[in-house]
């Protein structure tokens, strides 16, 4: 555990606002700052930050908490590891205890594990017993510069190389079944996860080698054997070469199937390319490849296969608002095999007159209508324009609409006009919704969204979010509550886990500020703090308020269900009787 001290001084060097602002681009509204969510894809920011409690919150998908929280959540990393962060940029000594955290120190061996092996993978494919392998790449095509750059390398055929490698740096047998390199066999000893393999390792984004990718040489096993998830990987949230990829000058990035496309591509000087890591397309990574880019093009196998998984990858895109154009490979399996056989300048090509997703939209709504008759041009124009509308370059959308325009024989000016009422439309609805936004109903927030027991229990879970409100911002309440009610009482679980927190540490003397619950705190339980504190009202509360939201809450112990009442014994049943008789009175 980190002291309550640190944490404070930690606060007083780093602002939300300037930490929050070297990842989203902030605009001052009044007191606060709000920007373009960078947790889910909108198009009017609804992303606040709110410097005097030092928390963000969004209004539009309820994710919400302090600095730590958001690292946590941008970087993809533990608390521990946020702090330090945070420790580095203010340039603050981490004290003693912190860096004792044991699952922070395993975490690191696990990397040191991974770079020692990416290094003696490297080392192998360079020596003779690597020959095979060595030569497997250079006859697919790989020159020894590419071999280098991407630190490809060869896991020797035997059970133990590795194994006894590692431990002869000193790592334990713990720490090497936790790099998942180590593999526990049932006899109880370990043995190496990859063998006889040519090895590409995986590097995030802050250059950690986490994981390995290995194919056979032989027909034997499966072509493709990949790290599993461990501590530092989680297959569906990263992707290959995307460490090298996010520094492309190119405005979109290309997604390739499989490692050795992805190679062959950066090695015809295309910088930009990234692939899966042997599963299809996750929204994660979808996420993660719309921070980089607004445009992707997916360049999958030309099979069945890579056809249908482009389907699912199109949606996935769709839902995170990165635009998608197709790459269609003619002649050649996939992109390593058209590169070899036509090279750079033909996938530059290739590249250049991509078949466009929203080409293949309208070809599909084409497919709807007879364009023929007068009725079927109408409805296909209807449709049309709500396409358009969705598009939010003028450029992009005049070339679409003319284009329309020639082949129906209508007007541009009509179609445009029709468009233009659609985004006049869209304009007042985003305006409205800003509007609202910003005096929003506590009931509807965001943070609560998948919360079932929140939904069912809605009059209750508000009555509580207001009750943590007004003590959020006057602790000096706590007694009032605690005389009519106990922590233990309130009725949603995350609620009963922020008012257990807030009141322990009030009690204790301690903070109880945003920052100072991210430690102990779930995702759910901050992201609803800020939520509340987001909704709360600028005035102080009165003590009547926090009296009348104690009252509703107390309502849920007093009303009985109808199932609760059948299941009472005599005993509970009389009492029951009884109490409604002098609540009459
Ligand atoms: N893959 C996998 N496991 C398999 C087969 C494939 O994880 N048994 C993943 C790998 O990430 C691979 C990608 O799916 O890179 C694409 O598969 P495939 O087209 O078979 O691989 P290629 O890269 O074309 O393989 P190669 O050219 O080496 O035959
Ligand atoms: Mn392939």
């Amino acid at each position: 555990m980190i002291a309550d001290s640190f944490i404070q001084e930690l606060k007083t060097y780093c602002d939300v606002e300037s930490v929050i602002s070297s990842y989203v681009k902030l605009s001052r509204k009044g007191k606060n700052l709000v920007g373009l969510c960078p947790f889910h894809s909108e198009k009017s920011p609804s992303f606040f930050v709110y410097p005097q409690t030092q928390s963000f919150y969004c209004f539009g998908c309820g994710a919400g908490g302090d600095i730590i929280t958001f690292l946590k959540k941008i970087e993809n990393i533990e608390y521990i590891e946020a702090v330090k962060l945070l420790a580095q940029r203010a340039g603050v000594p981490l004290p003693e205890e912190a860096a004792d955290d044991n699952r922070a120190r395993m975490k690191a061996r696990v990397l040191e594990i991974n770079r020692e092996t990416a290094r003696f993978y490297h080392q192998c494919l360079v020596s003779p017993q690597g020959a095979e392998a060595y030569h497997y790449l250079i006859q697919r095509g790989r020159t020894p510069k590419i071999i280098r750059r991407f630190g490809l390398g060869y896991s020797p055929n035997n059970w133990d190389t590795v194994m006894n490698h590692l431990r002869g740096k000193g790592f334990q047998d713990h720490e090497l079944e936790a790099s998942g390199i180590g593999v526990r066999a049932k006899s109880g000893s370990l043995y190496d996860r990859f063998r006889g393999r040519v090895i590409f390792p995986i590097i995030d984004l802050r250059g950690n080698v986490v994981g390995f990718g290995g194919r056979a040489l032989e027909d034997r096993g499966p072509k493709y054997l990949n790290s599993g998830d461990t501590m530092v990987f989680k297959k569906s949230k990263n992707l290959f070469a995307l460490n090298f990829a996010k520094a492309t000058k190119s405005e979109q990035l290309i997604l390739a199937e499989g490692y050795m496309d992805v190679i062959a591509i950066h090695q015809a000087g295309f910088d930009n390319a990234v692939a899966t890591l042997g599963t299809s397309l996750t929204e994660e990574q979808a996420r993660l490849i719309s921070q980089y880019t607004d445009t992707v093009v997916i360049a999958y196998d030309s099979d069945g296969a890579g056809q249908a998984a482009t389907k699912r990858a199109i949606n996935i895109f769709s839902e995170v608002g990165v635009k998608v154009s197709i790459l269609s490979i003619p002649g050649a399996k996939d992109p390593d095999e058209f590169l070899q056989k036509y090279g750079p300048q033909r996938f530059q090509m290739l590249l250049e007159g991509c078949a466009n997703a929203l080409e293949f939209e309208i070809g599909k709504i084409k497919a709807k209508y007879n364009i023929q008759t007068p009725d079927g041009k109408v409805s296909y124009l209807k449709e049309f324009a709500k396409l358009m509308a969705g598009i939010h370059n003028p450029l992009e959308r005049e070339v679409y609409i003319s284009e329309a325009a020639q082949s129906l024989g209508v007007a541009a000016e009509a179609i445009n006009a029709q468009v233009g009422a659609l985004l006049k439309k869209e304009q007042r609805s985003a305006n409205k919704k800003e509007q609202n936004d910003t005096n929003i109903y506590i009931g509807d927030m965001a943070a609560g969204r998948g919360d079932l027991q929140r939904k069912k229990y809605l009059k209750y879970a508000i009555a509580e979010e207001r009750i943590i409100g007004v003590l959020l911002k006057n602790p000096d309440y706590l007694p009032v509550l605690l005389e009519r009610i106990r922590p233990e009482e309130f009725v949603t679980d995350v609620n009963r886990e922020i008012i257990t927190l807030i009141t322990g540490r009030i009690q204790a003397g301690r903070p109880a500020e945003p920052m100072a619950l991210s430690e102990s705190l779930s995702p759910e339980g901050m992201a609803r703090v800020s939520g509340i504190l987001a909704n709360a009202p600028a005035a102080r509360s009165t003590r009547e308020e926090l009296e009348d939201y104690i009252n509703i809450l107390q309502e849920f112990y007093k009303t009985k269900t109808e199932k609760d009442v059948a299941q009472m014994d005599s005993s509970q049943l009389r009492e029951y009787i009884q109490s409604l008789k002098d609540k009459k009175k």
